[in-house]
């Protein structure tokens, strides 16, 4: 930056110059002067049309003889300051006046040239250069600073509204937990109570007829349905809002395996359905939420009792394939069409089928496997024919050892 100010030969800066000057030899010179260096060069006569020039013009410099007709170059320089803070101003003054000079310069003015009658081109051409190119970069910073400023003041009006979003979003996110606490407390209890009276009633004193009782465990049967149903929809819409949790840590499979099924045990022999594990050794532990995976697994025996007639089998397996642990939930049951291998994970998607099987259900079941699987980032599909049993494929990843 300093040799834009010190070296002589650099090119002169591009910028507005006035000259308020009442002697033409002096116009004269200094248009012999300044007229080549690129500047836009303005002449005032007096202080009055030198004051309208400037006030349209807003010139970077103004070059004040001090001694004018009419109004004095000192109130010129006055109104000036006042008027044009920005505008600097270079003082042209009579040699042997210099104490008038210095006078001005304490008044705010820049610079003086002092005429000595002719002008030191040289010295003329370098004191402008040098307060034209002051000019430029003082505009160019205020700009800069004004840009500084305004972005500043976006940031900050970003910065506040993301706050207050942020803000909007703990709340809303509050409001969801509680909304969730709420709802599964109000459909669960009443749900619980008629349960727990009908349950009263079978075991109560009272003789109840065979045909009481009977309505009885259907009623109850009923209230299990609608509470499952009521956990099926609940956990959906915990998932839909990103208010379903897996904590996932290393797992045992076969451990888990074994658990289910005794879970199944009671059920399957009741229905003649033979309960079988079958696993690969050595298998590493996977990374997963125990009690997820369990209601995974408890969805797919599930249906498989459901799907697979009496005297059939299901086989839960595990082994190794491709870097993850593949679990397989096999029936002898009557099977799936390969054009409903994909949309039995739809929501309330059911296969109509006679009324062969057994067939309750909402629909909710696959569906949920399959977000629960996703969120352990694995996959879940069907293979399986028309008639041909059914298979149920899951992959989880194995833990970080
Ligand atoms: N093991 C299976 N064998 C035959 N069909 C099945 C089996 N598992 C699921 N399905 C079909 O997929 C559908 C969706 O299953 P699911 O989402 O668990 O709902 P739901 O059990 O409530 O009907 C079932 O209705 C059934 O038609
Ligand atoms: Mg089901």
């Amino acid at each position: 930056m300093d040799s834009v100010f010190t070296t002589r030969n650099s090119p002169a800066p591009r910028g507005t110059v006035l000259v308020i000057d009442d002697t033409p030899l002096n116009q004269e010179i200094l248009t012999e002067i300044l007229g080549n260096e690129g500047y836009v060069l303005k002449f005032a006569a007096d202080g009055e049309s030198g004051l309208v020039h400037a006030r349209q013009l807003k010139p970077d410099l103004v070059l004040l003889d001090l001694v004018l007709p009419g109004i004095m170059g000192t109130d010129v320089l006055a109104i000036l300051k006042r008027e044009l803070p920005e505008t600097m101003v270079i003082l042209t003054t009579a040699y042997g006046s210099e104490e008038t000079a210095i006078k001005a310069l304490r008044a705010g003015v820049n610079d003086y040239i002092i005429n000595k009658r002719p002008f030191d081109a040289d010295e003329v051409r370098e004191v402008v250069k040098r307060a034209v190119t002051e000019a430029i970069l003082r505009r160019e910073n205020q700009r800069l600073q004004r840009e500084v400023e305004m972005k500043n003041e976006q940031l900050a009006q970003n910065y506040a509204e993301l706050q207050a979003a942020y803000e909007r979003l703990k709340e809303l996110d509050k409001a969801k937990a509680s909304f969730f606490s709420m709802v599964s407390h109000d459909l669960r209890h009443p749900i619980a109570v008629a349960k727990g009276y009908l349950e009263l009633i079978r075991t109560g004193k009272e003789n109840l007829s065979e045909d009481t009782i009977g309505y009885v465990q259907v009623a109850e049967q009923e209230m299990r349905y609608i509470a499952e149903m009521v956990d099926d929809v609940l956990d959906l819409s915990r998932m839909d809002a990103g208010y379903y949790h897996i904590d996932q840590q290393p797992l045992q499979v076969t451990m888990l395996l074994n658990q289910v099924r005794a879970a199944f045990r009671a059920q399957a022999a009741q229905r003649h359905i033979a309960l079988e594990i079958e696993q690969s050794k050595d298998l590493p532990l996977v990374s997963a939420d125990a009690l997820r995976l369990h209601q995974v697994l408890s969805n797919l025996i599930e249906n498989a009792l459901k799907f697979t007639p009496e005297r059939g089998r299901i086989t839960l397996s595990a082994q190794q394939s491709n870097g993850d642990v593949e679990v397989i939930v096999r029936d002898t049951g009557v099977g799936i069409d390969p054009g409903e291998h994909e949309k039995i994970f739809d929501r309330f998607y059911r296969i109509k089928r006679g009324e062969q099987v057994e067939d309750k259900g909402s629909g909710l079941g696959l569906a949920i496997c399959r977000e629960i699987i996703r969120l352990h980032g694995g996959k879940i599909w069907a293979e399986s024919n028309l008639g041909k049993g059914a298979a149920f494929h899951l992959t989880l990843k194995v833990a970080d050892s």
